[in-house]
């Protein structure tokens, strides 16, 4: 795999011309991050030129955590609109919300039963929010792992791009997949996890040593995909750099290192040219130089979220048929699982 990704093994072997298969999801739990923007949903939209891509907004797997039903409906639009008007687009790519094809749930739990419960237990993801949330450890937090794997073998995926976090549970999917096979016959194409090869890591404005993340404490940290000019620019006016006065990406100059690779990214530059291009500015100058690339470059998906918005017919549409192609190629494989169980299918 090239372009965007890295390869993470390289022990696979092209045996046909079909376009390799991709499928990610995102949970909708609320407007993403710039760095969800640069380290997924950029790579997202740009594999859809070389992979034939399966997307999901992956609600199902965002009520492991009590919801509103009313603000979660609402973050599951917010989701649909802001992915297309990223440029995620129904004319190349097969994008539709998870729980609109039952195939996920069904084949959840007929991989229940072939995942072991001690191996889903080593699971860091688990064991981190368990520790975080102890008032609600439900049986959909431990099981997580298994309905991602659905998500991905359903579709036959061969590459999964994920963020460095979510690579144990593709390594989950790959062993549920490899016993599967070799318990009945080769069923599942075995999925490789693969993590962005550039722009996948922003760190916090508040604190440059951790990732940036909308479940910060500190507002301040994060930016927005949906954040006006103003909240942007007063975010990054306020961000954290480090002493000295010089411009440049160092391990010890994490701050400054960090809005420096933002820059990068957001100017389609390289990390050195954007060091060579801002040597010389002062730290304030420098911030709001890269507020207003971050403001530049979020504005016309703005304008697209805002228009799709306004137009909710065209985003059920737009979900219907991805449910619709979904379902048709995830029926395949699930029908395919039944049978090979044993199952008496109608
Ligand atoms: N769990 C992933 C996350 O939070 C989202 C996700 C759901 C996913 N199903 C998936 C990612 C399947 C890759 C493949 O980031």
């Amino acid at each position: 795999m090239s372009g965007h990704y890295t390869e993470r093994r390289t022990d696979s072997v092209e045996t046909t011309e079909r376009k390799k298969i991709v499928f990610s999801a995102i949970q909708p739990t609320g407007t993403p991050t710039i760095g969800n923007f640069v380290g997924a949903i950029r790579n997202m939209v740009a594999m859809q030129d070389d992979y034939t891509c399966f997307y999901a907004a992956a609600d199902l797997h965002s009520i492991t955590v009590d919801r509103v039903p009313a603000e979660f409906r609402k973050n599951v639009t917010e989701m649909v609109a802001l992915l297309l008007a990223c440029g995620i687009d129904p004319e190349k790519s097969t994008f539709f919300v998870q729980s609109h094809v039952s195939a996920h749930a069904e084949l959840t739990w007929l991989l229940n039963c072939n995942t072991m419960f001690g191996e889903a237990k080593r699971m860091t993801q688990f064991k981190d929010k368990s520790k975080k949330h102890p008032e609600n450890v439900n049986v959909g937090l431990f099981d997580y792992p298994v309905l991602m794997a659905a998500d991905i073998l359903l579709y036959r995926a061969d590459y999964v791009p994920v963020g460095i976090d979510q690579m144990q549970h593709v390594e989950l999917a790959r062993n549920i997949a490899e016993r599967f096979n070799n318990k009945y016959s080769p069923t599942f194409t075995v999925p490789e996890g693969v993590l962005p090869k550039f722009g996948a890591k922003v760190q916090s404005l508040a604190d440059p040593t951790v990732k940036m993340s909308k479940s910060d404490d500190n507002p301040n940290g994060y930016v927005l995909m949906l954040d006006d000019a103003d909240t942007i620019r007063r975010k990054f006016k306020r961000a954290v750099t480090d002493s000295g006065d010089e411009i440049a990406a160092r391990a010890d100059k994490p701050g400054i290192g960090n809005l420096l690779s933002i820059y990068a990214a957001f100017t389609g530059r390289t990390v050195e040219a954007a060091e060579k291009e801002c040597a010389g500015l002062g730290y304030g100058d420098f911030k709001l130089r890269v507020a207003d690339a971050v403001i530049a470059g979020l504005e016309p998906i703005q304008a697209r979220f805002a228009d799709y918005m306004r137009n909710k017919d065209y985003l059920t549409e737009q979900m219907q048929r991805g449910a619709e192609a979904a379902a048709h190629a995830a029926r395949k494989t699930l029908e395919k699982v039944y049978r090979k169980m044993g199952f008496i299918r109608l």
